[in-house]
């Protein structure tokens, strides 16, 4: 790095903030080189040449019709304020700025000085996106709780009142026809009231939280293969222990997802699963064999919701999901979530989880 003495007018040429010096006229009198190079032209172009209007397009905490009313430049000293700038490329972006005026013996002079926000913007809507969808995904888990909760407590306990009335019935001296009746409204309740214990499982599983993902999946595979006749194997690897509570709910939905992907399209008859635990990242690997498909143009496309949502889930964790699917052979989805020595997501910004 060069070693230059620190004196103002080394200042002006040294900063990386933007300094615009206009005059009483507006037209652009001194500029330091970071905002040549912020402006995108040369110093000769924007001495005497330039008029600031047609670099700035407005200021962010004006309303746009009062925009050049409240311009900076007509008042005293401003100082704070956002505007966006117009490149000589043509493109634009958000400045933090401040202004400063000053009467000199040619007239009434404006220092500007610029900050780009482009970036810190960016990073700021991104992680607001995160936020949204943290928050999305939170409320959709406490709406399937609270369905789940409901169906359990209260379809299926009104299930069970009627199983209890049809068995009282049943030890009266009833004719044959009217018995073999009351058989056959027996089984359709037993099998409604079956019906919406699954609903009420599949919607959320209370093992989750009471034992954790892994006896979770270990159930979870029970239903699946009899549901869709498929053959699901389990092999874990490394460390058995429980993680927190969005971890284990994350993995579970993605592994619900990527095995009900398997089931509806790719036509397998075996889904491997294996889960490995070690140097601190928790893997997770659901593969099938079947048709196989090509996970970009889903996603690119921004149709494949279940996958977006499986990759959103891991994402939020820190984490990642690799979809890979070879046509004819299969597809496999790989997450990986870099977890603390709690089983707490390594790589999360706080703030996304607050609340
Ligand atoms: N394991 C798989 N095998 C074959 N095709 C798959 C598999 N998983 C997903 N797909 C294809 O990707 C598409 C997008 O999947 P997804 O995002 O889960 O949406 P959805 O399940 O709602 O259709 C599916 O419609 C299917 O065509
Ligand atoms: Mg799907």
């Amino acid at each position: 790095m060069e070693r230059t003495n620190v004196n103002p007018e080394s200042i002006f040429t040294l900063v990386s903030d933007a300094i615009l010096v206009i005059d009483e006229q507006g037209f652009v009198v001194a500029a330091n080189p970071a905002s040549v190079k912020m402006i995108g032209c040369s110093t000769e172009e924007l001495i005497g040449k330039v008029h600031f209007c047609s670099i700035c397009t407005g200021m962010a905490t004006s309303r746009e019709e009062a925009s050049c009313t409240d311009c900076f430049a007509n008042k005293w000293n401003v100082p704070s304020f956002e505007m966006k700038i117009r490149t000589k490329g043509g493109s634009e972006y958000p400045v933090a700025a401040s202004s400063t005026c000053l009467l000199t013996p040619s007239g009434k002079q404006v220092i500007v000085i610029m900050r780009d926000m482009s970036q810190q913007q960016k990073a700021e809507g991104e992680r607001f996106q995160r936020q949204m969808i943290n928050y999305v995904i939170q409320a959709q888990e406490e709406e399937r709780k609270r369905v789940s909760r409901d169906l359990h407590d209260g379809v299926g306990q009104a299930l069970y009142s009627i199983l209890v009335g049809l068995k009282v019935l049943d030890q009266f001296h009833l004719e044959h026809d009217v018995k073999e009746q009351l058989e056959n409204v027996w089984k359709l309740t037993t099998h409604a009231l079956n019906e919406v214990k699954n609903m009420a499982v599949e919607l959320r599983p209370s093992t989750l939280e009471d034992f954790g993902f892994l006896p979770t999946l270990r159930s979870y595979r029970k239903r699946y293969e009899q549901q869709y006749g498929i053959e699901m194997r389990l092999a874990t690897k490394g460390h058995k222990r429980r993680y927190a509570s969005i971890v284990e709910t994350a993995l579970y939905r993605i592994c619900q997802e990527a095995t009900i992907n398997a089931a509806k399209y790719s036509g397998t008859s075996l889904i491997d699963i294996e889960m490995e635990d070690s140097d601190g990242t928790v893997m997770l690997t659901i593969r099938d064999y079947g048709q196989g498909f090509d996970p970009e143009q889903f996603l690119s496309q921004g149709s494949g919701l279940g996958l977006y949502g499986m990759k959103e889930r891991a994402g939020l964790l820190g984490g990642t999901v690799a979809i890979h699917s070879v046509p004819g052979k299969g597809t496999t989805v790989q997450v990986i979530i870099p977890l603390t020595e709690k089983g707490e997501p390594r790589n999360v910004d706080p703030d996304t989880h607050s609340g």
